[in-house]
């Protein structure tokens, strides 16, 4: 039996760094979510989008929705692109690993899915920052497993489809996808959270006003 060392050792022997297609699709999952964060928070700060589409947060936060979308597509491909130009690992060809990556594609889906349903379109394409904000915390499944069953539930799929291909160098991709939004995480979370905080304190403020009023 070799030990974990020896196994990770040997699967890295079956990266190929020397293909162009693992840098590129090393850059396209770290660009979307650097993407999305700074265009949202030029929106927030400038309004340039909402401006752009007539004044209408909702269309123009519809418009950034299909972009991300659209760019998600793209680093999909580029990320199947580049494991067909990876060698496979024959520890990782066979009935468990193929089963794990059907297991672990659907579980990361149905936490995509589920959550894009529970927020809506705004508020899973950063509704936030174009002033469109959720009326309360949204806590049903599959929020009460994850924090960030989107996240999560994409990286899931990483893993699934590196496993589906039996590829190595998926699973290192995989753990760099995972480390991406471990960062954009840690960047959103106290943004969004201020954003809401402020409402909250133009709410009391304003009940507070309407108080004085009644007297
Ligand atoms: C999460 O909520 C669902 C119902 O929406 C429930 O079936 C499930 O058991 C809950 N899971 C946890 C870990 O609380």
């Amino acid at each position: 039996m070799a030990s974990p060392i020896a196994i990770l050792t040997d699967m890295v022997n079956y990266i190929d760094f020397d293909k162009k297609s693992l840098l590129v699709s090393a850059g396209a999952i770290a660009f979307n979510p650097t993407f999305w964060n700074i265009v949202a928070r030029r929106e927030y700060r400038t309004k340039f989008l909402t401006r752009a589409f007539g004044g209408s947060a909702q269309t123009a936060c519809y418009a950034l929705a299909v972009t991300i979308f659209s760019l998600g597509l793209l680093r999909d491909f580029l990320y199947e692109r580049a494991l067909r130009d990876q060698p496979t690992h024959p520890l990782l060809v066979g009935d468990v690993p193929t089963y794990a990556a059907y297991a672990l594609i659907a579980i990361g889906n149905l936490f995509v899915i589920t959550s894009t349903w529970r927020l809506g379109i705004t508020g899973t394409f950063l509704g936030d920052y174009f002033g469109i904000l959720m009326d309360s915390m949204v806590t049903g499944f599959p929020f009460n497993v994850t924090s960030a069953p989107m996240y999560y539930g994409s990286t899931m799929s990483f893993l699934g489809t590196a496993l589906l291909y039996g590829k190595p160098a998926g699973i290192l991709l995989t753990a760099w996808v995972l480390f991406v939004y471990i960062v954009a995480i840690q960047y959103e979370n106290p943004f969004t959270s201020g954003i809401y905080a402020k409402r909250e304190r133009e709410r009391a403020k304003g009940t507070g006003r309407e108080e004085k009023k009644e007297l």
